[in-house]
């Protein structure tokens, strides 16, 4: 049968993936099934500030570098992940006990040398990562405590300086539906836009468990954006299950994954579809979430689930 890549083609929009660079680096199957099945991809953790920036003003690139020659090898477009985030900070710059002054300037330089290194070769940036708290405040990182609610406004900025062309995101889990959090980041948005910062789209992650219900009002959820006229995108998609999985898990697996797909679907400006990770055997989830695992959409053998097979009937 066609491959995603091929059906979402159709469908007018990106399918990607998250990508693990070792595992590109050293298992063909792996490195086959990114560069046939999807359309875009996004460096799992080899943007993140610990590992561009592990010590101050010191910059490696050569693992992201090698991810942007592969798509740009197989026509993909590339999802930069990520230039603000609370995690994946090296000590340096969480434990540095830096004025204001100095940090909002470690800051902007960070954000400078990122997209400049890679200026004209990224799609979309997440700019802001995960940046609200469950009742819509702000989480309160290191970034708000020193700097201010105002760092958020000035990482769109210094980033669109870098590389105007890019498209540039704040990105957030559990903004699925419309709740107190994707509510707030609605609300964010709308203000930043009126100001004339440069946010051009909205990340909905999409990291769902089959033991909560999906979220049905996805769509509704994304128009209210739409209608702001920012872009969204399906950034970060898997579908964990408490293990051993039941026959109602997975159906409730692939209802899910149905739902965040049609969701994008629904949306005019909606871009691509991410899912985080393709295989089982190489997901975040059982070492994050005990006892579940069996999230994406291949399984560790590289054969297509259901899950699979419900996306691409929906593309
Ligand atoms: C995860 C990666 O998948 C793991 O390999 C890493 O150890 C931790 O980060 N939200 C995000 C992603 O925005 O960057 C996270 O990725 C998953 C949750």
């Amino acid at each position: 049968g066609a491959t995603l890549r091929q059906l979402a083609q159709k469908a007018g929009i990106r399918i990607g993936t998250a990508v693990n660079s070792d595992a590109l680096a050293d298992e063909a199957p792996y490195t086959q099934k990114v560069a046939t099945e999807f359309d875009s991809v996004t460096p799992e953790n080899v943007m993140k500030w610990d590992t561009v920036e592990p010590a101050r003003g010191t910059f490696v690139f050569t693992q992201a570098d090698r991810l942007v020659d592969f798509a740009q090898a197989h026509g993909q477009l590339v999802r930069g992940h990520n230039l603000v985030w609370h995690s994946q900070l090296p000590s340096w710059v969480t434990d540095g006990d830096f004025s204001a002054t100095e940090l909002r300037d470690i800051l902007h330089r960070h954000i400078t040398a990122e997209v400049t290194h890679f200026k004209g070769r990224i799609w979309q940036w997440d700019v802001v990562n995960e940046a609200f708290n469950e009742d819509g405040t702000l989480r309160d990182d290191v970034w708000l405590q020193k700097l201010g609610p105002g760092y958020i406004a000035d990482a769109f900025r210094w980033a669109h300086e870098a590389d105007p062309k890019a498209a540039l995101y704040i990105n957030d889990y559990n903004i699925e539906g419309v709740n107190a959090k994707s509510t707030a980041l609605y609300d964010l948005v709308a203000r930043l836009r009126k100001e004339g910062v440069p946010v051009q789209g909205v990340g909905i992650q999409g990291h769902l468990d089959v033991q909560y219900p999906a979220p049905h009002d996805i769509a509704d959820n994304m128009a209210r954006f739409d209608k702001l006229g920012v872009q969204t995108a399906i950034t970060e998609a898997d579908v964990r299950i408490t293990l051993p999985a039941s026959a109602t898990d997975v159906e409730a697996q692939d209802e899910a994954y149905q739902t965040l797909l049609e969701g994008c679907l629904l949306t005019r400006r909606c871009t691509d579809f991410t899912v985080w990770g393709f295989t089982d055997k190489y997901s975040w989830v059982p070492g994050v979430f005990t006892g579940e695992g069996q999230a994406n959409i291949f399984d560790e053998n590289y054969q297509p689930k259901s899950a699979y097979t419900a996306l691409a009937q929906d593309l």
